[in-house]
């Protein structure tokens, strides 16, 4: 009979219980989280008239020897403590005796997790955006080497009108910055809190929620105690952010993948992050991005799984909920690792502008530069344009000629209201240059959004 709650118990837990019981495997991550918690908890305590000076000083005493013995490895943590923080508890009563018998005065374990896992997803949303600038960072590195490269602009996978690689970045640079406002948005939204609710309806103790509050490093105290200890919204905040991160690191991924193929040899990736065929020695393929997409899916699995638990819940705890933490750790740290490996695969990938502009010369870019000069130019209502502009098209499939290439003489053929200044236009760089509407792709326009992104990240 060696559990804290064992008093109404006649007969021991079964060992099968334990392991299906327990979260002292996984939950011992939040170690940090509980002790600070704890330190938090019986300052506040003594401060109140509940625990003594001297009581105050063992527990803290005993804390920081668990600590050490935890950073060090030589704490034990055992599946019949069922949790970390039973397992901490017992280690302490073990260390300082009565004393530490007294730290869950007004407290229960279901105010303790709430505090030790939220403060764990806030410290970790804002752990997750210093990575994202970091990758960032390297993504405009590139971009602004890039703000002149043509490359073919796309619709369905589909040529449709040339653009230049910065611009196709900053795209990307856009999606990483909505990001981060969602995980800043998430931590001010959440940070709340917990301390102090007990079980589920507060404690009759003498307790400030306000100084533990502030010692812990929250904005505020949590309003009602039963949703509290029951809320997990923090923790599928984190996912839903990571996930819709993840879906952008996707895109990217499967563009690079795509790019490095023979078909399009846009990029090569470095030696470094790329792997080799066990039996097809000429390969090399792009498994960085690949997983990075095949990761993306189980953070989703992460966040389904999540909702899922949450969804039939009662109020307030339930021990469902104890399946929150490994989904949320995963997530995490497949996070936490996708963004280091992206900014490292970008920093040493190969960009070939050359083939990239090649591509340009295929599919007819500049046929909206056709219609749209005819519109301006020779005053013919866009619907007629672009009736004219297909017939274009159909020339240059007929000779083989992209129209950015097609001489005056056929042009002019189809309609005589044409003229020869009309080969300007159709110019691929013309054409991309062209777009200098707000947030277009026109170098200079590219070059605004990129200095928009490095004066965003360099406020950061
Ligand atoms: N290990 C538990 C969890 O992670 C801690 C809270 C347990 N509370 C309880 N009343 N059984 O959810």
């Amino acid at each position: 009979m060696d559990k804290m709650w064992s008093g109404r118990f006649s007969v021991s837990a079964s060992n099968l219980l334990d392991q299906f019981n327990a979260s002292i495997m996984y939950d011992r991550k939040l170690y940090k989280e509980d002790i600070e918690g704890s330190l938090a908890h019986a300052t506040m305590l003594e401060k109140q008239g509940i625990l003594t000076a001297e009581e105050l000083a063992q527990i803290e005493r005993g804390l920081q020897t668990i600590l050490k013995e935890i950073e060090s490895g030589t704490f034990e943590w055992k599946i019949s403590d069922e949790d970390l923080h039973m397992g901490i508890e017992k280690r302490l009563t073990e260390l300082i005796g009565d004393a530490g018998k007294k730290l869950h005065t007004a407290r229960s374990r279901n105010d303790q997790v709430a505090v030790d896992f939220r403060r764990y997803v806030l410290r970790k949303n804002l752990e997750i955006v210093d990575a994202l600038k970091a990758m960032m960072d390297e993504i405009l590195v590139v971009a602004k080497q890039h703000t002149e490269t043509l490359i073919p602009g796309m619709t369905h996978l589909q040529h449709a009108q040339p653009i230049n690689f910065g611009f196709h970045l900053g795209a990307y640079l856009s999606m990483f910055q909505r990001d981060i406002t969602r995980f800043e948005d998430s931590y001010k939204r959440n940070n709340i809190s917990p301390l102090g609710c007990a079980a589920l309806a507060g404690t009759p103790h003498d307790v400030d929620r306000d100084m533990t509050a502030k010692l812990l490093g929250f904005d505020s105290v949590s309003i009602n105690c039963l949703d509290t200890v029951s809320d997990r919204d923090f923790a599928l905040e984190i996912l839903f952010n990571i996930s819709t991160m993840m879906m952008h690191i996707s895109r990217l991924s499967e563009e690079i993948v795509m790019w490095s193929s023979y078909e399009f040899g846009f990029v090569e990736l470095s030696d470094e992050y790329s792997t080799g065929s066990s039996i097809m020695p000429q390969k090399k393929n792009p498994d960085v991005p690949e997983l990075l997409r095949g990761k993306t899916g189980r953070v989703y699995g992460s966040l389904m799984g999540l909702l899922t638990v949450m969804k039939g819940l009662p109020l307030a705890y339930n021990k469902d909920t104890q399946e929150d933490k490994e989904g949320v750790f995963d997530a995490v740290e497949t996070a936490e690792i996708s963004l280091k490996i992206l900014k490292e695969a970008i920093k040493t990938m190969d960009v070939k502008g050359h083939n990239m502009e090649s591509a340009c010369a295929i599919g007819h870019l500049s046929a909206t530069d056709l219609a749209d000069y005819l519109v301006e130019k020779c005053d013919i209502p866009f619907r007629e344009a672009h009736f004219i502009t297909g017939r274009a098209v159909a020339k240059g499939e007929e000779l083989n000629i992209d129209l950015s290439k097609m001489e005056f003489k056929y042009l002019k053929e189809i309609d005589e209201r044409i003229k020869e200044d009309v080969t300007e236009f159709l110019g691929l760089r013309h054409s991309m240059n062209a777009r200098r509407s707000e947030g277009g792709t026109a170098s200079e326009r590219t070059k605004e959004q990129l200095a928009y992104f490095t004066t965003y990240l360099q406020g950061k």
